[in-house]
């Protein structure tokens, strides 16, 4: 079964041609970042008519590196949340406009489970039911993944993702945005017990996580630096940062883990891309006799990949969507109202 796959919640415009979930058939992904960086972050309406102007030409694309046609496709699978609305609705949209030329049956894809299957087209031998921890720009939680599409979430942030509150450190330390990957490099080079930085924990909710602290002990470390003419080795408080993030995720997922009985832990989402995280979580399982999965570094940010083979999961459980499907800018990935958005046609 080919998968077209699209995606456009944020700023990347992607395309994809997944076969049968698990292979790669074509992955085309442009990147707004270097736009969006003049401003310190994402441009909610720049994105919009980026996504517009880019989106027919990434598909197109997708299409011919796939050597296919849209007719050879067998569905078409799209993000319609959670994300940036403008954004959102341009791949929404021209999912809708590609069902009605083809009659192929569109398949709405949640991006949170999107990333998840990110891993499914690296790792051939993984199945459910795992144990995952996404973490992303804009959500960071520990989600027992029970099916290919059943979810429930065991652990959230009260307050910024951890993507956020890298990105916040970074822009702190004069990083250019999106700065997560400047401070996990920094951070290489850094020693990670210069600093005393909080782990904050959250009051009866054991797998719960909260970054706000972290992120403002960070900003007030170097502000007040400044403030008496001294400034601060980024590399040290780049390190000393990553490690406070791997403290206070990587216990809680080794907790949740053990009280729910699961052998299989996954990370999913951009954050999953850095090296200390992805080190400590996998020392912590293999202490543990875990087995630890985790995307290559090319499918842990945005792609339309992940949303296709996610999309071909979805459609073999019959989660088509009707052409009255909307874009939903905040959606849980477990939410149970989820499954009111998928209708037959
Ligand atoms: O999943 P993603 O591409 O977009 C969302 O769905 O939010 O995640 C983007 C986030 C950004 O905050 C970015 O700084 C962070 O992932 N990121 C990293 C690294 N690479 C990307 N954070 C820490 N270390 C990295 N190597
Ligand atoms: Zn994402």
């Amino acid at each position: 079964m080919k998968i077209l796959g699209i995606e456009s919640s944020c700023d990347e415009t992607a395309a994809a041609v997944v076969t049968d979930g698990r292979t790669v058939l074509s992955s085309v992904v442009a990147s707004q970042v270097e736009e969006h960086k003049k401003y310190g972050g994402v441009v909610p309406e720049i994105a919009s008519r980026r996504h517009c102007e880019d989106i027919v030409g990434v598909v197109d694309e997708a299409l011919e590196q796939a050597g296919l046609s849209l007719e050879e496709i067998n569905a078409i699978a799209v993000t319609f949340a959670p994300g940036l609305i403008g954004a959102l609705l341009v791949g929404v949209n021209f999912a809708k406009g590609l069902v009605m030329v083809s009659g192929k049956p569109l398949v709405p894809v949640h991006h949170i489970r999107g990333h998840i299957a990110a891993n499914y087209l690296a790792h051939p031998e993984l199945e459910p039911p795992f144990l995952c921890l996404v973490v992303s720009g804009g959500h960071s939680h520990i989600i027992e993944v029970r099916d290919y599409t059943d979810f429930r979430v065991i652990g959230r942030t009260h307050d910024d993702a951890a993507g956020e509150a890298y990105d916040k450190a970074a822009r702190t330390l004069g990083f250019p945005y999106p700065g997560g990957v400047y401070m996990d490099k920094a951070a290489k080079e850094g020693n990670p017990s210069a600093f005393k930085l909080p782990r904050p924990q959250v009051d009866g909710c054991p797998y719960d996580f909260s970054f706000s602290g972290l992120k403002t002990a960070v900003i007030n470390l170097v502000h007040n630096a400044e403030q008496k003419g001294m400034s601060l080795p980024a590399n040290d408080v780049a390190s000393s940062f990553q490690q406070a993030v791997c403290d206070i995720l990587s216990p809680r997922l080794m907790m949740a883990a053990e009280e729910y009985g699961f052998k299989k832990i996954v990370l999913a989402g951009g954050v999953s891309a850095n090296s200390g995280l992805r080190a400590r979580v996998e020392k912590d399982c293999a202490e543990r006799g875990y087995r630890f999965f985790a995307p290559p570094l090319s499918l842990c940010g945005d792609n339309a990949a992940m949303i296709a083979a996610q999309g071909y999961y979805e459609l073999t459980v019959g989660h088509t969507a009707g052409m009255d499907l909307n874009a939903i800018a905040s959606l849980p990935v477990d939410d149970p109202i989820l499954s009111s958005f998928f209708k037959s046609q």
